[in-house]
């Protein structure tokens, strides 16, 4: 499968950052890329996005809400992103479960979800500082997994991304080899042909590396995807082919 490079825009975004997606699609209508390619704005974009992305690239959203619909005032639904033209959306990154208290009971669920709405999920998982330094992450990651990713998991529908929360908006980033070990770790525990992205600090400068290691299926890229050249540059070195 190829692999899939995903941008994550956090909290950023206005109208006139359409710009960025435009110049992205451009790019890519000129010269296709060898992988999937993703962007997840603020749901308030998607829509718009999706005039603008010119079929070359894929729109997901960043959360989900569990359930279709009703009184959870804030809330996105999977199916209201399905109608804003999203194929994708993140579930469990580490902010949400640092400051919304999601549990794994409550990514499976937004998983499950994003199935129903007929998008793919995208499930992070991560250690922090501590627990890698504790030589708890292995265990960690595994325990995620096991609660996060309910059953019925293909790699039609779902994608995980492991993401360190250390390495997330630091600068740092685990060892090629640390990656290697954890991917390989996480296809133990996983069903077989799931995409396995890492995420965290992923940067023009470090893409060729990070993406060339086994069972590296892609990448979900925060602050380098916010402008269209150096998320150009991360979509370039994808692997030709995997
Ligand atoms: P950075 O690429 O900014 O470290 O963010 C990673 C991330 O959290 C993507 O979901």
């Amino acid at each position: 499968m190829s692999q899939l490079i995903a941008g994550n825009w956090k909290m950023n975004g206005v109208a006139a950052a359409l710009s960025e997606i435009d110049a992205l699609a451009v790019s890519l209508t000129d010269r296709p890329a060898a992988c999937d390619v993703l962007v997840c704005p603020p749901a308030t974009l998607i829509e718009r996005a999706s005039h603008v992305s010119r079929n070359r690239i894929a729109l997901g959203g960043q959360d989900c809400h569990a359930e279709i619909s009703g009184a959870f005032t804030g809330d996105v639904s999977a199916e209201m992103l399905r109608d804003a033209g999203a194929t994708a959306v993140i579930v469990g990154h580490s902010e949400r479960r640092q400051y919304h208290g999601e549990t794994d009971a409550v990514v499976a669920a937004k998983a499950k979800a994003a199935w129903r709405a007929g998008l793919t999920a995208i499930i992070c998982i991560g250690e922090t500082e501590a627990e890698r330094d504790s030589g708890k992450a292995n265990d960690i990651c595994k325990s995620q997994l096991a609660g996060s990713v309910p059953d019925g998991a293909t790699s039609a529908n779902t994608a995980i991304a492991y993401e360190p929360v250390w390495a997330i908006g630091t600068g740092k980033t685990p060892t090629s080899e640390e990656i290697a070990q954890m991917h390989a770790h996480i296809k133990a525990h996983i069903p077989a042909g799931l995409r396995i992205l890492y995420g965290g600090s992923v940067k023009p400068a470090n893409a060729v590396e990070i993406l060339a290691l086994a069972d590296v299926g892609g990448a979900l890229v925060g602050g380098a995807s916010l402008k269209a050249s150096d998320f150009l540059t991360i979509v370039r070195a994808c692997r030709k082919s995997s």
